[in-house]
C-alpha cells in the first residue's frame, strides 16, 4: 500500500485491514478492470446487499484511500466540491470531499447519488469523461484529477420514481455492476461470519429472508436485506429469543403496515426454519 504517500487529509481514509467481502460473481475482476482504465463505476442493486462493503474491499485491494459521501436530498455541488468559509484571517477555501479525492487520488464513493440535487450530479460529469477534471466554479479553477482518482456511485433502481431518477446522460457515463442478494448458501456463509452464528442458524435466517422476499410486490417494497438478516443473527448471538430477534431486526423495520407485518410474522412462525427452532 502507498498510504505513506497520501496527503495528510487522505491518510484518515486509508483502509489498512482487509474488509471481509465474499465475492458472488466476477465483480472483483470487473471493478479491477474498470479501475485499471479509470472508468467510473455504478453499483446497482437493492439496499443492504453488499455494495458499500464491496467498494471498501476494492479500495483496500487497490491500495487506494476511500472517500465516501452519503447523498441526501439537500446535497449540493458545493457540499461535494467545497466552499469559501469565513475565518479570522479572511475567507478561506475549504475543499469538499470530492475535491479532496480528486486531488489526492482516492476512490470517491457517492452512495445513493440519485438522492442528491441536480447540480450535484452535474458537477461529476467532467470527471467521468475524457476531461477528468473537477470545475470549482466559485473559485474559478479547474482541478485535474490525480491519475489514481476514480469515481464510484451506487444506485438502487427499485426506489426510483420518474421524478427522482438519474438522467440518461449521467447513467451512460458509468460501467455498471449489478448486485443482488446472494444465492442462499453464499448468503448463509456471509450471515454466519458477520453475525457469528452457527451455519444452521444462518441458514434458518436465510429462509426467513427468502419468505419475506417472496412478498416483494405484494405490499412489501423490498424483502429483508442481507443487512437485516445479519442484525437478526447478532441479536440471536447476544441471547435474544428467536421470535423477538426476527421481530426487532426484520418485521418492524421492513414495513409500517401492521397487516403486512402480521402476515409475514405468521408465515414465518407457521413453520419456523429448522435452524431456528428450539
Ligand atoms: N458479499 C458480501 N460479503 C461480505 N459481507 C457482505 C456481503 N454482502 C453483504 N454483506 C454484509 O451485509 C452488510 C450490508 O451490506 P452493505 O455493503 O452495507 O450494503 P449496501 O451498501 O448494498 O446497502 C455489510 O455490512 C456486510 O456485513
Ligand atoms: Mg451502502
Amino acid at each position: 500500500m502507498t498510504t505513506d504517500l497520501m496527503p495528510g487529509a487522505l491518510s484518515a481514509h486509508a483502509i489498512r485491514d482487509e474488509p471481509y467481502y465474499r465475492a458472488v460473481g466476477d465483480e472483483i475482476e470487473i471493478f479491477a478492470a474498470a479501475y485499471a482504465g479509470r472508468l467510473p463505476v455504478m453499483l446497482k442493486g437493492p439496499t443492504g446487499c453488499g455494495k458499500t462493503r464491496f467498494v471498501e474491499h476494492m479500495a483496500w485491494r487497490l491500495g487506494r484511500p476511500l472517500v465516501t459521501v452519503a447523498a441526501h436530498e439537500d446535497l449540493t455541488a458545493a457540499d461535494l466540491a467545497g466552499r469559501f468559509l469565513l475565518a479570522p484571517e479572511g475567507t478561506v477555501w475549504q475543499n469538499g470531499p470530492l475535491t479532496m479525492a480528486v486531488r489526492g487520488g482516492a476512490i470517491c464513493y457517492l452512495d445513493e447519488i440519485v438522492e442528491a440535487r441536480q447540480d450535484a450530479t452535474v458537477v461529476i460529469h467532467p470527471l467521468t469523461d475524457a476531461r477528468r477534471a473537477l470545475p470549482l466554479e466559485k473559485k474559478g479553477e479547474l482541478v485535474p484529477a490525480h491519475p489514481d482518482f476514480q469515481l464510484t456511485i451506487s444506485y438502487n433502481p427499485g426506489y426510483q420514481s420518474a421524478v427522482k431518477d438519474l438522467k440518461e446522460s449521467t447513467k451512460q457515463r458509468f460501467v455498471a455492476i449489478e448486485f443482488d442478494y446472494p444465492a442462499p448458501a453464499v448468503e448463509a456463509e456471509i450471515v454466519a461470519r458477520e453475525a457469528d452464528v452457527s451455519g444452521e442458524q444462518a441458514r434458518g435466517l436465510i429462509e426467513v429472508g427468502l419468505r419475506s422476499r417472496n412478498l416483494r410486490g405484494q405490499g412489501l417494497a423490498e424483502g429483508a436485506s442481507t443487512r437485516m438478516l445479519i442484525h437478526a443473527g447478532k441479536l440471536l448471538r447476544a441471547g435474544a429469543p428467536v421470535d423477538a430477534a426476527i421481530r426487532a431486526a426484520i418485521l418492524l423495520p421492513i414495513t409500517d403496515e401492521p397487516d403486512l407485518r402480521e402476515a409475514l410474522g405468521a408465515a414465518i412462525a407457521a413453520s419456523l426454519p429448522a435452524g431456528l427452532a428450539a
